[in-house]
């Protein structure tokens, strides 16, 4: 189990929690599909843990697998600095399944002939499920043609000794098994979407090959984790910085299950955000959720530290030194107060994306973010990290948010940058432009619920633009700001698309802002995607 690490180091323990055992291992090849595999296996309620392909087979063993799955990759099997893991994990009787990439490994390092397609297959193709003999086990009660998701440029010309053909496109050999080896293939990515039916091919190879138990609950390994947590910890005490939002609370409210009131959270206003939601949030942890909270009002600090800055990369540098030098404090003065070396560990809301990085072809030493460590917190800080979701994907913890009873509210909250409203009042940031933008996100939040589309969309806010235009109410002439809305339809935020919102939501927004929050004269629609545009302004 990896959720306690010492201090900086961030040294893994070996030991795997009970319920991590008996899953799939995904040896990363560096494509840009491999946390898809794995959440695909874990939808399957099948544990599945992403390691580098450099990984060791002891490494691999440790997980007591049921199945090896080899991801796909960016690069040739060909090219000089083409990623490789070692042939023994071909050798364990351990079944394996290799996608694109793969494919091509496995088929170059058995000895088949694997080349340089005349063209690139990108998309979609028509796959079918037979050729020589029997159909291949992954494709067992499954249609004989489907269309399925191409990406790749080498194919497999020749097979290796003992495999067989069990499927192919127009262009090339599809996919490949040996049945005896327990050794399957497939060129395509079954884990899209695109690929019709990929989710079939996937549970053939986990009930049928691998003969995994679908025995995975996060909730089970919950469990797991607070017995652990209780036991690590001891007698000692830990604190955690709440940020309001879903991966915080709900890693709080697991070590509160273990240590009780032996946990500290430090909830701090940097004066950025949103309109009430200290005062709110601060109520809902202590009031419904019991957590022993530590409001800390730093306002005015950070304005002072944004005071004159206009750049947004400083005012993120700026917001995160002085969050860091505020949260330090206080967890100095907590550990003064509570007799030294009482306070042994930092919680941390950490997330399996956040660990994991498909850099892996670099080698192990590339394979954790030095940014995901608590955002910079001094090297000397005498805290062990306790990491209770760093296994878990977005969606698992807001499941496992749901069964530890977590107000709804929190589960679907939309995502908020953690600089906050300073990245979306463009320019300096002053007391003034924070209130007008307060007062017109407050607007567009209430409107966009009222509507029906909170649960719809990503996220809704406003941002404030130090752009003036001229007007007129009543019988005056106005001369005031502007206000940008923006609202996103998106999966995971590398991708956006603007919502289309209807013109009468629009038209509430609108009027609304300009009649409510005065200084405010103007309100435009941003109707930008991403890429090319960012979610936020700045
Ligand atoms: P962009 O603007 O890059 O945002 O399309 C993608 C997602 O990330 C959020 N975001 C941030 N979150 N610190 C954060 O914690 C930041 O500095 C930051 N900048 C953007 C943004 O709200 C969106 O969900």
């Amino acid at each position: 189990m990896a959720e306690i690490q010492t201090g900086t180091k961030m040294q893994k323990e070996n030991a795997k929690a009970k319920s991590e055992l008996g899953g799939i291992v995904v040896l990363d090849f560096g494509g840009q599909y491999t946390q898809l595999i794995a959440r695909r296996i874990r939808e399957q309620r099948v544990f599945s843990a992403i390691v580098p392909c450099t990984a060791s087979v002891v490494e691999i063993q440790a997980y007591e697998p049921a199945g090896i799955v080899l991801s796909g990759g960016p690069s040739s099997v060909y090219d000089s600095e083409a990623p490789k893991c070692d042939a023994a994990v071909l050798d364990t009787g351990i079944p394996v399944l290799g996608i694109c990439y793969g494919m091509h490994w496995i088929a170059k390092t058995l000895g088949g002939n694997v080349v340089p397609a005349g063209r690139r297959e990108y998309g979609r193709a028509e796959f079918r499920s037979e050729a020589d003999g029997s159909r291949g086990q992954l494709f067992h009660g499954l249609p004989v043609t489907s269309k399925i998701w191409n990406s790749h440029g080498d194919h497999v010309t020749a097979l290796p000794a003992g495999f067989r053909a069990t499927g192919k496109t127009e262009n090339a050999v599809a996919a490949m098994e040996n049945h005896e080896k327990k050794i399957h293939a497939v060129q395509f990515h079954p884990e899209v979407n695109h690929t019709e039916q990929g989710t079939a091919i996937l549970r053939n190879f986990l009930f049928q090959v691998c003969k995994a138990e679908p025995k995975w609950s996060g909730a089970a390994f919950i469990e797991e984790i607070i017995e652990s947590i209780r036991k690590k910890v001891g007698s000692r005490r830990a604190i955690c910085a709440l940020s309001g939002g879903v991966d915080s609370t709900v890693a709080a409210v697991i070590v509160h299950r273990a240590i009780g009131d032996r946990l500290t959270n430090i909830f701090v206003n940097n004066g950025l955000l949103r309109k009430n939601e200290f005062e709110d949030t601060l109520e809902m942890y202590r009031e419904r959720l019991g957590l022993n909270v530590i409001g800390v009002d730093a306002t005015d600090r950070f304005l002072g530290q944004l005071a004159g800055v206009s750049d947004p990369e400083i005012k993120r540098k700026r917001i995160g030194g002085e969050f860091i030098a505020v949260f330090s404090e206080e967890a100095t003065r907590l550990s003064h107060d509570a007799g030294q070396e009482a306070i042994g560990f930092l919680v941390q809301g950490t997330l399996y994306p956040d660990v994991i990085e498909s850099v892996s072809v670099k080698g192990p030493s590339a394979t954790i973010k030095t940014h995901h460590n608590v955002g910079g917190l001094p090297e000397n800080m005498p805290f062990l990290l306790i990491e209770p979701l760093r296994d878990l994907f977005k969606d698992e913890v807001r499941r496992i948010g749901r069964e530890l009873g977590l107000p709804e509210e929190i589960l679907v909250k939309h995502p908020f940058p953690g600089p906050g409203l300073a990245v979306r009042v463009l320019g300096e940031v002053t007391g003034d432009h924070l209130k007008l933008l307060r007062e017109a996100d407050a607007v567009v939040r209430e409107e966009i619920r009222i509507a029906g589309f909170y649960n719809q969309t990503w996220q809704a806010f406003a941002v404030l633009l130090p752009v003036r235009s001229v007007g007129v109410m009543g019988d005056g002439r106005t001369y005031g700001l502007t206000v940008a809305v923006r609202v996103v339809n998106s999966e995971d935020a590398m991708t956006a698309d603007w919502t289309r919102l209807p013109g009468e939501v629009l038209e509430r927004i609108s009027t609304r802002i300009v009649n409510e929050v005065t200084g405010i004269t103007r309100v435009v629609y941003d109707i930008t995607s991403k890429p090319p545009g960012t979610i936020e302004w700045e």
